[in-house]
Order: structure tokens, then C-alpha cells, then sequence
């Protein structure tokens, strides 16, 4: 059965720990320059919908380094963006590509595509789930902290596809977190009834961004207003003050936290320049880690 990774919950944590290593052994032979060949003559389609600089660098790079081939496909200049059906490109890039990366708006497209691929769909980013980012901030937390294991996880900002995904890697990886959104910007009510029901550890939600803050190993942040949000940029401005992981916000936190944004940051907004520029930041690293993570997951899904 073709496996797809349109989500966290796609997987079990014995499976994502697993691309955790993976990803972790991969950096090291990269770093060595030792070859990878893990997807010799294999080819990946890359399908925008949105921008991107890291998530179709690293998927590219990603695929040249594993000895196969990525090809960026902008809607806009393919068919689809004229109106051929998802279902229909689905069957089509299936018969050409061994693997298909989407980044779209909705949720039900990278579904709708996966439901028609007989090649492995993974998903770039939608408005709902951004799960190959999460997989490269743990693998960065990892590398900081030792593991993930008894860490408090704080977000603080929009209840946005990355919050969604955090709370989905909480309950799956059983680690504690606490969120600070405001009111009318809270995460996905489905993806929150969901990670209920499984969650072995605490999973919280304030409007206070100090009380998430407090005491915790790892703060992460995002932009106020995420792709295909642009025309509430003034609103959200509003609704957000109070929401600057920035020097102050982060005397509550463990004196040794570490920073994550997923980047592009917008600096003087979510996160100061201080903080991003300062010791507690670990964006190049993670940004970094988009390229390990995604070989990996690539390699699991696809070989
Ligand atoms: N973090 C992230 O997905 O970056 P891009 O939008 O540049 O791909
Ligand atoms: N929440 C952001 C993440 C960008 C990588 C967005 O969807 O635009």
C-alpha cells in the first residue's frame, strides 16, 4: 500500500522517531561527504501553490544529494492552474514520478491528491498541517536538548497550520505544551478534539503568552499572518500585540531555552530581532534541518 505523509498522525511515533535517526545519520554522511544514493534515479514533482524558499531548496537539494531528481512545478504554469482536476494530475504525475510534494492552500487538496497517487504524496505545507517543519524543529530540539522526553514546549502567537501540527507532535510524541493564542486565533477545533483523546501528556492553551513561556525548554513562534492571509495583516497587527517572543517574554522561560521559527520571520512582530539574532536562537539550524529531515522522509516514504 503506498504510504503518504500529508500529516504527523500519518505515521506512529516508533515510525517518526525512526526518520528522526535517519535524518540525524544523513547529516553526519552528508557532512563527511560520504555519497547517500538512498533514491538513485528517482524522481520527485514539487507542486506550488505558494511561495517557498526553504521547503523547495531542501526538497530539491534533498533529491539531487539522494542521487535522484526534483522538478519544481509552479500551478500557475502547469494545467492545474487552469482547472485540470486534482484527480486528474494526480493519476498522471503517478505514472511519470515516483514521489509527489505538495504545498496548497486546503488540506482536502494534498487528500483528494493522495486518494488518486500510486506514488507517496507528502505535504509541504497547507493552511491545516505543516508536519516536514515540525519534523525539522524536533530534529533541531534533539540536537540541543538530547531528546525531546520531559521538555516543556510553549507556542506563542497564531493558532496557525504550525500550532495545528505542534499539537498533533505533542500528542503523538507524548511531550508537554503549552500554547498562548489570542482569542478568535486559537488552533483547528478538530485537530484539538483529536490530539484529546490520545494525548498522554498536558497540552494547554491560555491567552497569557508569560504563562505558556513559563519555565519552558522550547519557544516557538510564527508569523501573525500566515500565506493567503496577506489582506488581514493590519487586523491581525491588532489582535497580536502582546505576542513578541522578544527579551521580556523569555525571563519566564528556563534560562536555557532555545528559540524556533520556522521562518520567514517578521521581525519587530512575532519575534524580536534580539531574540532571533541573539543566543537562544536556533532558526539556522532548524532551517538547516528542513534538508536532513526531508531526505529522510523521503527515503522512508519512497525507496
Ligand atoms: N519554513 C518554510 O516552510 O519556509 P518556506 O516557506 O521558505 O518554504
Ligand atoms: N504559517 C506560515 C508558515 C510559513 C512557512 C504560513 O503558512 O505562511
Amino acid at each position: 500500500m503506498t504510504r503518504h505523509f500529508l500529516a504527523l498522525h500519518d505515521f506512529n511515533r516508533q515510525e517518526l522517531d525512526e526518520m528522526l535517526v535517519l535524518a540525524a545519520d544523513l547529516k553526519q554522511k552528508q557532512k563527511k561527504g560520504e555519497a547517500h544514493p538512498l533514491l538513485d534515479g528517482k524522481t520527485l514533482a514539487m507542486i506550488f501553490e505558494k511561495a517557498s524558499t526553504r521547503t523547495r531548496i531542501s526538497f530539491e537539494v534533498g533529491m539531487f544529494q539522494l542521487g535522484g531528481h526534483a522538478l519544481f512545478i509552479s500551478s500557475a504554469n502547469s494545467q492545474m492552474g487552469r482547472g485540470e482536476p486534482i484527480k486528474d494530475s494526480a493519476r498522471v504525475m503517478a505514472r511519470y514520478c515516483d514521489g509527489v510534494m505538495i504545498r496548497t492552500f486546503g488540506q482536502e487538496i494534498v487528500e483528494e491528491f493522495a486518494r488518486y497517487s500510486d506514488v507517496p504524496v507528502i505535504n509541504g505545507l497547507t493552511d491545516l498541517f505543516h508536519p516536514c517543519q515540525i519534523m525539522a524543529d524536533l530534529q533541531t530540539v534533539i540536537e540541543r536538548k538530547s531528546g525531546y522526553e520531559g521538555l516543556k514546549f510553549a507556542w506563542v502567537g497564531d493558532g496557525n497550520n504550525m500550532a495545528n501540527t505542534w499539537i498533533e507532535a505533542a500528542a503523538i510524541f507524548g511531550f508537554e505544551l503549552a500554547l498562548a493564542c489570542p482569542q478568535g486565533y486559537e488552533p483547528d477545533r478538530h485537530v484539538w478534539e483529536w490530539a484529546e483523546k490520545i494525548a498522554t501528556s498536558s497540552i494547554t492553551i491560555t491567552e497569557d503568552p508569560e504563562e505558556a513561556v513559563r519555565d519552558a525548554d522550547v519557544i516557538n513562534t510564527d508569523v501573525w499572518a500566515s500565506m493567503g492571509q496577506e489582506s488581514e495583516q493590519k487586523q491581525r497587527e491588532h489582535a497580536f500585540q502582546g505576542y513578541c517572543v522578544n527579551d521580556d517574554l523569555l525571563a519566564n522561560a528556563k534560562s536555557d531555552c532555545i528559540v524556533l521559527h520556522c521562518l520567514p520571520a517578521h521581525r519587530g512582530e512575532e519575534i524580536s530581532d534580539t531574540v532571533i539574532e541573539g543566543k537562544y536562537s536556533v532558526v539556522w539550524d532548524e532551517a538547516e534541518n528542513r534538508l536532513h529531515i526531508q531526505k529522510a522522509i523521503m527515503a522512508t516514504l519512497m525507496k
